[in-house]
């Protein structure tokens, strides 16, 4: 599959709250929607420019 963006787990998504894709990724597993996620790190409750590529991550782990 291929990627334009890092696959880099520390990579930073969301710089509003810091939030790393290995983040997003360690609670998707335990099972957090993309609301719960939200709610857990303050992804999306800034400017909501990682919305995408949120929601492109949550797509690929759950296509795994
Ligand atoms: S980059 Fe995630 S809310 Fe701004």
């Amino acid at each position: 599959m291929t990627r334009n963006i890092s696959d880099s787990a520390d990579e930073i998504i969301c710089p509003c709250s810091g939030t790393t894709r290995a983040k997003i990724q360690s609670l998707f597993e335990e099972g957090l929607d993309i609301e719960a996620i939200s709610r857990r790190t303050g992804a999306l409750s800034g400017c909501s420019g990682c919305e995408w590529d949120i929601l492109e991550i949550l797509k690929d782990l759950s296509e795994r």
